[in-house]
């Protein structure tokens, strides 16, 4: 294994490093550059496509496509492509929560076997190609052989996160029209045992979900209804080859909602070709997956991250990687440290809030956690204290810690600093990706100097694996993507900066979006729901910086005249409307909300209350006097 080179403010890999990574110097970026069009066209050819593409890029704005006219199914790239020099090197190891039982490992094959039963399985069931299945799944394996299967078919999955309220899938599942529905009786989590089914049957009344397909996890009883089955049932009796679907290369592969500024979540569609190519090369480069690896992604498949490094990117690449059912301190604050020996992890990919909290509850970590490689975090902005933690006590001073900066939408990591390459500089992401255009503008449009915020932007031609479109809602793409700029530059809604050497640090949102222990909420959505009740006038909610969690939220009521409710009201609204994770720090009832003279409600003064900055000017407000009133319930 290789060094770490301190120079300045940096770390750069040494010889031994770059001996071991795919990519070893700065001419990638150079030749990507040149021509990234071209670029993507090369990569794209090592994987298996049943007939290749005729064009490789084409525009049409704010619309884009890659690889138009290929014919490509990812299953069959996970699967098949493995086959021949993988047959018998395990895919999957997965580690339950409970100590007391063993983890379940799959080979290639064994995957194989399985994801071609259960694809089976779905078509007896008559789902078609371009149906949409929903899975409500927990962290097992039947989730990623689930996700595969409907690839394999041609299916559309629709991934709703696990711990989401049946409300949230409720409105998930009547969006997508899904016939079929996926789940299991139960998961573990901090030692309890969650019943899942029930939410899912919750969660499905009322939509076209005609059969619920349920996975044994926990042996608990379920309410079977009618149309229900149980997984274990449907697939014994299939065959174990089913031909996967030739997909045209701008097929839906998926659709995941996600959260955004206004009130309902968005349902991004991604591409089989693209999103195959960009979940592929990005995990192998930026993970630099070599065939003795052992991956470990932390992240939910519930959410994007899991779908591109919990699932298809280290399958696509043949890589041994381990899926983990509960939570990492459970039941000890090092289980996660125990996970990575046990297993030999090499490469650990996890979220800012997960490291905060593991150096709050460890500290000093005591185990040598030699097996490590590369170390690597999402989703939030990772500060400068638990990046320095991280890359200390987790990699020991000898792993180069990935800042990896990407969206649902971007279907893979965008800007992040390689691994043979480097710089790995505390707090900044790194480059973008070889072949991937970036730009920080203000907000007429004008490229900023270094070290100047303004917001990131990705330019034509984006790249294969961005999304394709916004499920039934070709509005809302347009004006939440390509509103800011004109239709040939996607806004990421995102604030950054660059500095001199042109690494690229991302500050923020733009937008009402927060981060709260890397789930992706909206404040706008959080609103809608308290709103929707009789009892409330109005509300606010903003997000308030959190040691652990990064960002949580706040919320502030004013109720209708002559209605009470209590805090537990409002909460009941939002874990029944989202879920636990949306849970506020507090709850406020205030007799009015600040506001300009038109109207809008100033959401940036509640944030500082709790942030300590200067109010600013408050003259132009059109009711003042609220701000005493505001501050001195916090106050309280
Ligand atoms: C934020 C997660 C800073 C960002 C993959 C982005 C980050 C949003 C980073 C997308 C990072 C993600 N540094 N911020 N390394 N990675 N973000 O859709 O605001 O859940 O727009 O995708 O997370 O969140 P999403």
């Amino acid at each position: 294994m290789g060094k770490l080179i301190k120079k300045e403010d940096a770390y750069y890999p040494d010889k031994e490093f770059k001996k071991r990574a795919w990519v070893k110097d700065n001419s990638i970026y150079k030749k990507a550059n040149r021509d990234p069009i071209k670029f993507w066209d090369e990569l794209a050819r090592e994987l298996h496509w049943f007939r290749k593409w005729k064009k490789t890029f084409k525009h049409e704005p704010p619309y884009f496509h890659w690889f138009t006219g290929g014919k490509i199914n990812i299953s069959y790239n996970c699967l098949e492509r493995n086959l021949e020099k993988r047959r018998n090197k395990v895919a999957l190891i997965w580690e339950p929560e409970p100590k007391n039982e063993r983890e379940r490992v799959f080979t290639y094959y064994d995957l194989y076997r399985q994801v071609n039963k259960f694809a089976n399985s779905l078509k007896e069931m008559g789902v078609n190609k371009g149906d949409v299945v929903g899975i409500y799944m927990p962290m097992i394996p039947e989730s990623l052989i689930a996700m595969l299967a409907c690839a394999r078919i041609g299916a559309i999955h629709t991934v709703v996160f696990s711990a989401f309220s049946p409300k949230a899938l409720n409105i998930r599942l009547n969006q997508t029209n899904a016939k079929i529905l996926i789940t299991a009786d139960g998961y573990y989590r901090k030692g309890k045992e969650m019943n899942l089914k029930a939410n899912a049957d919750k969660g499905s009344k009322g939509t076209k979900v005609k059969k619920v397909v349920t996975v044994r996890r926990t042996n608990s009883k379920i309410k079977k209804k009618k149309g229900d089955c149980y997984w274990d049932e449907v697939i014994e009796k299939q065959k174990d080859y089913c031909k996967p679907a030739e997909m045209n290369a701008e097929d839906t592969l998926f659709i995941l909602f996600t959260s955004g500024s206004t009130g309902k979540p968005k349902g991004v569609m991604h591409a089989c070709g693209g999103y195959t190519v960009q979940a592929y090369w990005t995990a192998k480069l930026i993970f630099d997956l070599c065939d003795n690896d052992i991956f470990w992604s932390t992240a939910d498949i519930g959410w994007i991250t899991g779908h591109t490094y919990s699932c298809y990117g280290p399958l696509l690449n043949g890589t041994t990687f381990v899926l983990y059912e509960g939570v990492p301190d459970y039941p000890e604050t090092d289980r996660w440290c125990h996970i990575i020996e046990k297993y030999g992890v090499t490469t650990f990919y996890t979220a800012p809030t997960a490291i905060r909290m593991f150096e709050k509850e460890v500290g000093k970590v005591k185990e040598n956690l030699k097996t490590l490689q590369l170390i690597a975090s999402v989703g939030e902005p990772i500060n400068e204290e638990a990046w320095k933690w991280f890359f200390k006590q987790v990699g020991k001073g000898n792993c180069p810690v990935l800042d990896t900066w990407w969206q649902t939408e971007t279907g893979g990591i965008l800007i992040t600093s390689l691994p043979g390459v480097g710089p790995f500089k505390p707090t900044f992401a790194g480059m973008p990706f070889p072949g991937v255009q970036t730009d920080i503008l203000d907000n007429k449009g004008k490229k900023v100097k270094a070290n100047q915020k303004g917001n990131l932007v990705i330019l034509p031609p984006f790249s294969p694996g961005m999304l394709r479109g916004v499920y039934k809602n070709p509005k809302k793409y347009k004006k939440t993507y390509f509103g800011e700029y004109g239709d040939k530059v996607y806004f990421t809604e995102d604030i950054a900066y660059k500095d001199k050497k042109g690494l690229v640090r991302i500050v923020g949102r733009a937008d009402d979006v927060i981060k709260v222990a890397g789930h992706r909420i909206s404040t706008g959505e959080m609103e809608n729901i308290i709103d929707s009740n009789n009892k409330v006038a109005e509300c606010a909610v903003v997000g308030i910086p959190h040691k652990i969690k990064g960002e949580t939220p706040v919320v502030f009521v004013v109720l209708n005249p002559k209605k009470k409710a209590t805090e537990k009201d409002i909460l009941k609204l939002i874990t029944e409307g989202i879920g636990k994770i949306a849970k506020p720090q507090k709850i406020f009832f205030v007799k009015d909300l600040p506001k300009t003279r038109s109207g809008k409600i100033m959401r940036r003064i509640l944030r500082k209350f709790f942030t300590g900055e200067d109010l600013g000017d408050l003259s132009t407000l059109a009711n003042p006097q609220t701000v005493d009133e505001i501050k001195k319930k916090i106050k309280k």
